[in-house]
């Protein structure tokens, strides 16, 4: 038997460490180096190593490389087939993380129960009475879906010799360990492990493995980094506790693009797919009130009307607040300099709170507009019209800036009912007639005397 050595990881980033030390020094975390037990690899030349156990392979020229089309196996889960680019990809490995009772289980179980593959669920985490119960309440029954509670990989691979799915379930690479090295579970050294075997597995046999992944506190997915490069699609599930929304996004995806966006609300029985998420991202009012705008803004390629609430008001203390949820707070300081600055609008004894509706969070600079004017509705306390919606860039010299797939989000606007929507002049719109009326501004002083007239 080899002789076992320890050797120090930090639990953190996976650095490893020849000895024990307060602080790693590449992610500056304090008391996270611990000691683990791995076997001691056997030292092979790399020439050896790649003759022997593998037939060797020849460079070829690119032009004569084979295409086969990725075979993909659609879940009947749009949003996630959607995420995925397409379904998922034959020998693909999958990890999904996201904050604990996000609903990771929930999606993968549901995602198990209703694809017509035969499936093997395997757990780590729950009994299989325990999946029972969490299935019967998806109330989705179905046959092709076996369980397995199981925490060894050797044992896991036993199974699957025998049952030979379609497609491999893991809840969650931390409750895994491999018989080969002696680390507990969850350390960086199985987890390491582990998914090299699930991915030599995945490759070997063309059988997909979605596997699930806890984050650690910074949002990252705990264990080492190298996780995350050796798996095909990096997916997070994310979501604010207080609403029912969750988002599944993809941070890596070999197979498709990175910009698709699932949309899910959590019910008793589940999860359920939002087609339209426009709709639920609006509040409903019956009086119009003042400091509410709403901006036309894409996420992947799916355009998505969302409600910006801005709530501007006079500073009790010397320095005025400045808050924002779902928007960078950095963006609304230099919108509201903009402001100060270019259109003479007094803000810097005003306290500005900024809102967008629904938990969820926006990168894209095209709500600046809608920032904009309900900040200046609040401010004015006038209400504007709930049938306009914004969609443009702010600049600093307070131009209004062309923005992408501008036919896109009229399209979708006029789709859903509005009347006029707000946008650069300097878009090249190619949509003919559109029903909506569109509204052509350069400067912010046009906006406001639009919209406040
Ligand atoms: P779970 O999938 O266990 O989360 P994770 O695996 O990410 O830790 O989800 C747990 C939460 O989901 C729990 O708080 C209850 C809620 N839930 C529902 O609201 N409806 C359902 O049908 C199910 C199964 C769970
Ligand atoms: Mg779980």
């Amino acid at each position: 038997m080899a002789k076992t050595k320890t050797t120090f990881f930090c639990q953190n980033c996976g650095t490893q460490h020849s000895q024990w030390v307060g602080q790693c020094h590449v992610c500056k975390e304090w008391n996270t180096i611990v000691e683990e037990v791995i076997q001691k690899e056997e030292k092979r030349n790399w020439k050896q190593g790649s003759s022997t156990d593998r037939k060797v392979r020849k460079p070829q020229r690119i032009a004569d490389i084979q295409i086969n089309a990725e075979e993909r196996i659609s879940t009947l889960n749009n949003e996630f087939d959607t995420v995925l680019g397409g379904g998922i990809v034959k020998g693909s490995v999958i990890l999904l993380g996201g904050e604990p009772g996000i609903g990771k289980s929930t999606l993968l179980l549901q995602i198990a129960l209703g694809i017509t593959k035969k499936v093997l669920y395997v757990s780590g985490e729950e009994s299989e009475s325990q999946i029972k119960m969490r299935a019967e309440r998806l109330s989705n029954s179905d046959t092709n879906c076996l369980i397995l509670t199981e925490t060894n990989t050797q044992q896991i691979f036993t199974s699957v010799a025998d049952v030979n799915p379609d497609v491999l379930v893991i809840d969650s690479i931390q409750t895994l360990h491999t018989s080969t090295i002696e680390a507990t579970p969850g350390s960086i050294s199985q987890i390491r492990e582990t998914s090299a075997e699930l991915i030599k597995f995945a490759k070997e046999t063309a059988t997909p493995v979605l596997l699930i992944g806890h984050i650690n506190k910074e949002g990252h997915i705990a264990g080492p980094k190298i996780l995350e490069h050796m798996v095909d699609v990096v997916l997070q599930f994310e979501g604010d506790r207080n609403h029912n929304y969750r988002i599944l996004r993809a941070h890596k995806n070999r197979f498709g693009s990175t910009s698709e966006l699932g949309i899910y609300e959590m019910l008793g029985n589940g999860l359920r797919e939002i087609t339209n998420p426009s709709e639920i991202l609006i509040s409903k009012k019956d009086a119009d009130l003042s400091g509410i705008a709403i901006a036309s803004t894409l996420e992947g390629i799916r355009p998505l009307m969302i409600e910006v609430q801005a709530l501007v008001s006079t500073a009790v203390y010397g320095t005025p607040q400045r808050s924002s949820t779902g928007f960078n707070l950095k963006r609304l300081h230099m919108l509201l300099a903009v402001l100060e600055k270019r259109a003479g609008f007094k803000l810097g004894a005003k306290d500005v709170f900024l809102n967008i509706t629904g938990g969820i969070s926006i990168d894209d600079t095209a709500i600046d507009l809608a920032v904009i004017a309900a900040i200046l509705s609040s401010n004015k306390d006038v209400a504007i019209n709930p049938n306009v919606c914004f969609a443009a860039e702010v600049g600093l010299a307070g131009e209004i800036r062309p923005i992408s797939k501008i036919d896109q989000r009229i399209l979708e606007a006029e789709k859903l009912g509005y009347k006029t929507f707000v946008t650069s002049k300097y878009n090249k719109i190619t949509v003919q007639n559109p029903k909506i009326r569109v509204l052509l501004v350069g400067k912010i002083e046009e906006v406001f005397a639009t919209l406040f007239a």
